[in-house]
């Protein structure tokens, strides 16, 4: 049997007719817009702009946002295209079942963890920083350094890190919140939206007098610029491809790229919007588009505020509190109201993430490609209380003991390559299959498509062999676990569809 098996399309809407039942339709374009928001904002912003800027970019990151949005941008109508033409509660994987076939679906799916899992533990880990800077702040005192650092990271006094608990903690505690169930209500989030919005432009607006026009110029980082020696002892070298001019640019974008990771949240939610079709677009659409306006007057600030060369060193944690302290004299306030905003902030992405990624294995779990433990429902709670601790497990071993650096590059990494699937998944099916009912349609796919495709490989490329690599041997731990596992259980390989009462269609069955 073709390994490009594809899952029914008519079987997919029947599940969504079924809980159509269930779930209710009420939300609109602007509760879908705030739902993008929510995701969107992140430790993308208040961590890794400073990183990117620091290493790379220089105050030329606010070109790194663009590139990055525009990546997002094309690959966002291709996701457009695909939740309106499957207008169900899924994500790139179901899409890519029903109309790509089971592997590349496996692919995406398995890729996916990179976006959910390991996005959860990246912004655990600022989370983490923030933690710190708040204790700090109100209660004179911090976590010691070893307990709250991986062991690949040293303190500017010499102290190595051992594990970083309270990353471990937060993960903790919100599994046990998504156990209980607790879901997310739109109320909650557009509270958790307009606290996060609001401070990125006081920032801003208060910001934008301390701006050094010195700090701007040159605008990227040119590659005499010298060295930088880390807490670890590492040398950063700005003489190096990658680290300065535009090439430098590009690197930071795919670094700030992961501040415009949950976009696809939006398409998360088909099944709960009032007019999915011409709503799921705008969603995304516009949500994107929102965000990149803030990122880029937000890094025009910080990198004014603050030299790019000091987020190498004394302010490569709760960044922007330090520039907010240390270059902003007057708005001690600000930097304690940025810490608390940005605790709540982290959390909910940090909800989103894990809740997303235990949703994807569930779908995947009841498909037979992964074992059946990922889709076990909580007795009482109705959630997959079991994915959900296994996930605790491994969400934790990155949070505690990887630096975030490390973490959120597989992130970015993993999820430009679901971009570039994505992307060209539509091109390909606007050839084979051109007569899908696709009632939203990417505008000149022929350019947007191979353009959007480029743009994410770009990013790829720009991220070193290091992660070049870590997504390979990924990939390939994804296909021993297909060949070994998945093929031989998958329902739709073994003629039993998920979805009761499904004649097999001709048309999308090989
Ligand atoms: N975009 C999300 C963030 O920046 C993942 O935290």
């Amino acid at each position: 049997m073709s390994l490009f098996i594809k899952k029914s399309i008519k079987s997919l809407l029947a599940a969504a007719a079924e809980s159509d039942k269930s779930l209710k339709r009420t939300l609109g374009p602007t509760a879908l817009i705030a739902l993008g928001i929510g995701a969107i904002i992140g430790a993308g912003l208040f961590v890794r702009t400073a990183a990117a800027a620091g290493g790379n970019a220089g105050p030329a990151v606010t070109i790194s946002f663009i590139i990055a949005a525009i990546g997002c941008a094309l690959a966002g109508l291709c996701y457009a295209e695909f939740a309106s033409m499957i207008p169900i509660a899924g994500s790139a994987y179901t899409y890519s079942y029903a109309t790509m076939g089971e592997f590349i679906a496996w692919i995406i799916g398995w890729d996916l963890v990179l976006e959910y899992a390991l996005g959860a533990a990246t912004v655990a880990i600022g989370w983490s920083q923030y933690l710190n800077d708040l204790l700090h702040t109100f209660f004179g005192t911090t976590i010691p350094y070893e307990w709250s650092h991986s062991p690949f990271q040293v303190s500017e006094a010499g102290v190595h890190g051992i594990v970083n608990l309270p990353a471990i903690l937060i993960i903790l505690l919100l599994t046990m919140l998504l156990i209980r169930g607790t879901a997310e209500s739109a109320l909650v989030n557009n509270i958790i939206v307009f606290v996060k919005v609001a401070i990125v432009l006081l920032i801003i607006g208060f910001g934008w007098s301390f701006i050094n026009p010195a700090n701007h110029n040159p605008y990227t980082i040119p590659a005499d610029a010298g060295t930088v020696t880390l807490n670890t002892g590492i040398v950063h070298n700005y003489a190096d491809f990658w680290n300065n001019g535009w090439a430098g640019v590009l690197r930071g974008a795919s670094i700030v790229f992961f501040a415009f990771i949950g976009f696809d949240a939006v398409s998360t939610a088909a099944q709960e919007a009032k007019n999915p079709q011409k709503d799921m677009p705008l969603g995304i659409l516009v949500s994107l588009v929102i965000c990149t306006a803030l990122y880029i007057l937000f890094s025009h600030v910080l990198t004014g505020v603050a030299s790019y060369k000091e987020f190498l060193t004394q302010g490569s944690e709760a960044s922007v509190s330090y520039a907010i302290r240390h270059h902003m004299p007057g708005y001690e306030w600000l930097a304690k109201l940025v810490t608390v905003a940005i605790l709540a902030g982290f959390s909910s992405v940090i909800l989103v993430m894990l809740m997303g990624q235990t949703r994807v294995f569930y779908t995947m779990s009841t498909d037979g490609l992964v074992p059946s433990v990922f889709s076990k429902l909580h007795p009482k709670y109705r959630t997959p209380y079991k994915s959900q601790w296994l996930f605790f497990g491994f969400v934790s071993l990155f949070a505690g003991f990887v630096p975030d650096s490390i973490v959120g590059d597989m992130v970015s990494i993993g999820t430009l390559f679901a971009f570039v699937l994505v992307c060209l998944g539509i091109f390909i099916l606007r050839k084979t299959d051109p007569d899908i009912e696709r009632p939203f349609k990417t505008p000149l796919y022929y350019i947007v498509c191979p353009l959007g495709a480029l743009v994410c490989l770009g990013m790829i490329v720009s991220e070193g062999w290091e992660n070049w690599a870590r997504l390979i041997v990924w990939l390939i731990i994804g296909f021993i676990v297909y060949f070994g596992y998945s093929i031989k259980h998958s329902k739709v390989r073994l003629g039993a569809d998920t979805t009761p009462n499904d004649p097999p269609n001709p048309k999308y069955v090989d």
